[in-house]
């Protein structure tokens, strides 16, 4: 079985996702590390210099690889199932998981780390928490279309796998 991970930037996809492959026994691919292993260019760089739908392509080239692989939990971008059909490929390939935070968690959170998000450096004239908010609520749509959705601040994992397991 395939899980994948969404949720807004900063939400902690990456680091559950780990812990969530090692409680099930099954691989884990990091969607944006692997655009960048296998792209050879830095996600920064292919915003600044070839602009967001390149990367946007090629966010869907690599997720639809990442979809043959069998028992894998798949951490995504916070963009990845708002672009294209992508949440459509990944609810018909496995189960997608949310994590699910509020924007003024996100805001502490991603004030916290150096940030390198391209989509972040520009707030304009609003904070981030504002920003993250009204970004979030165009988001929520997609978000809202996981098979199952979890608090983020308050993320059993191990509870999760559980959960995965009985119904897969
Ligand atoms: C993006 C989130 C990033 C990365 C890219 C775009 C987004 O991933 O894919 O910068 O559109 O929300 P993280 O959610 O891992 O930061």
């Amino acid at each position: 079985m395939l899980v994948f991970l969404i949720g807004y930037m900063g939400s902690g996809k990456s680091t559950a996702g780990k812990k969530l492959a090692k409680l099930l026994d099954y691989g884990f691919a990091d969607l944006d590390d692997h655009i960048e292993k296998r792209s050879g260019r830095r996600i920064a760089d292919i915003f600044a210099i070839e602009g967001e739908e390149e990367f946007r392509r090629l966010e869907r080239l690599y997720l639809e690889k990442l979809c043959n692989l069998e028992d894998h939990v798949i951490a995504t971008g916070g963009g990845t199932p708002c672009f294209g059909k992508n949440m459509e490929l990944m609810k018909r390939s496995g189960k997608v998981v949310y994590i699910k935070m509020t924007a003024s968690a996100l805001a502490k959170r991603l004030s916290q780390k150096d940030n390198t998000r391209p989509l972040l450096k520009n707030t304009g004239n609003k904070s981030l928490e504002n920003f993250i908010e009204e970004h979030l609520a165009q988001r929520e749509k997609y978000y809202g279309q996981a098979d199952v959705a979890v608090s983020g601040l308050s993320l059993d994992v191990k509870e999760l796998a559980q959960q995965l397991s009985s119904t897969q």
